[in-house]
């Protein structure tokens, strides 16, 4: 059935691991991932972005997700990825998403909570539920290009009034992930502590880590071998991720992984078979790819296997 996330991150915070939430944009994204969820047994969260709802439009996306749901009988929440309003989010919530993100991490402190709890109010009057966001990360969200120098860690003594002024159901937290495939120029380091100080602060609260795709050396290798080039991409180590899932997180952030299982694959098979030109040779591996890498995470990194 197509549920929020309540129930999920109850169990998941009092279980010691992590929902994943994969962004999804097309067919054979969504076929990779549920059909490694319903191996698994795993709750799931789909999250759609404003740019995933202008490539592939709210309704196929919707009627995708519900074929999913026929075809699985798993829980999942149907969530939007970083919006930047209230129309877009009101838009989802009437489009039938479960969840909605409203992103107001760029605004001050006080313009932040006023858009947030404007949403929330909105939504739990429909049965739907938010995640807002506190602190910067680096990288690309959606529209929103974040430079190194303008991110900064969410500052654990704001997260209680945050919560309690806007009535958000989840909270993202920035502690040194990014998005895309490029996150760290040297070693991997995530700030545990401050994690540790907002779960101090906001007993049994669910936390959300964005950019939590650990950028999986053997596609970029793949990506490379192949035709491509992507130098010095780097993602979040997977027993970073799994601590993380241990702790307060329970919701982990997956995109650019599945674009690079996808891209490595197709990239792979154009090489191996110059002479195809039927979309469905090489959508088919990429779409095994992306069901391998989900059920990896899923039972290795998230420990949310048998728990739907
Ligand atoms: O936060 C960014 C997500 O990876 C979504 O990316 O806005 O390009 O769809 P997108
Ligand atoms: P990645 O780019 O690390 O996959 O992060 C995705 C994300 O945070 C979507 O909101
Ligand atoms: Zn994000
Ligand atoms: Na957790």
């Amino acid at each position: 059935p197509l549920v929020t996330s309540t129930d999920m991150f109850k169990k998941a915070y009092e279980g010691g691991y992590a929902i994943g939430a994969f962004n999804v944009n097309n067919m054979e994204i969504i076929q990779g991932i549920t059909e490694a969820a319903k191996e698994e047994n795993a709750p799931l969260i789909l999250q759609v972005s404003a740019g995933a709802r202008k490539y592939a439009n709210h309704t196929y996306l919707m009627k995708l997700i519900e074929a999913a749901l026929i075809e699985t009988d798993l829980p999942i929440c149907v969530h939007l990825d970083h919006g930047d309003s209230f129309e877009l989010c009101k838009s989802c919530i009437e489009g039938g998403f479960t969840s909605v993100m409203i992103d107001g991490s760029h605004l001050s402190f006080e313009e932040n909570i006023k858009l947030t709890k404007q949403v929330t109010d909105y939504a739990h009057d429909k049965g739907v539920v938010v995640e807002g966001e506190l602190g910067r990360l680096a990288g690309v969200e959606d529209a929103v290009n974040v430079s190194e120098k303008d991110s900064s860690y969410t500052d654990p003594d704001q997260v209680e009034e945050f919560v309690k002024k806007t009535g958000v159901d989840s909270l993202a937290i920035a502690i040194g992930t990014s998005h895309g495939a490029f996150k760290f120029k040297g070693e991997p380091q995530l700030r545990f502590d401050i994690l540790e100080e907002v779960q101090n602060r906001l007993p049994g609260f669910p936390i959300v880590l964005h950019g939590a795709s650990s950028v999986i050396p053997e596609f970029v290798e793949m990506i490379n071998t192949y035709g491509g080039n992507m130098p010095g991409a780097k993602g979040v180590p997977e027993d970073m991720l799994r601590k993380a899932a241990s702790m307060a997180v329970c919701k982990i952030n997956i995109d650019s992984d599945l674009r690079l299982a996808m891209t490595a694959n197709i990239r792979k098979h154009f090489v191996e078979h110059p002479d195809h030109f039927d979309p469905r040779q090489y959508l088919s591996p990429a779409r095994a790819a992306i069901k391998g890498l989900v059920r990896n995470k899923l039972v290795n990194v998230l420990g949310c296997n048998g728990k739907a």
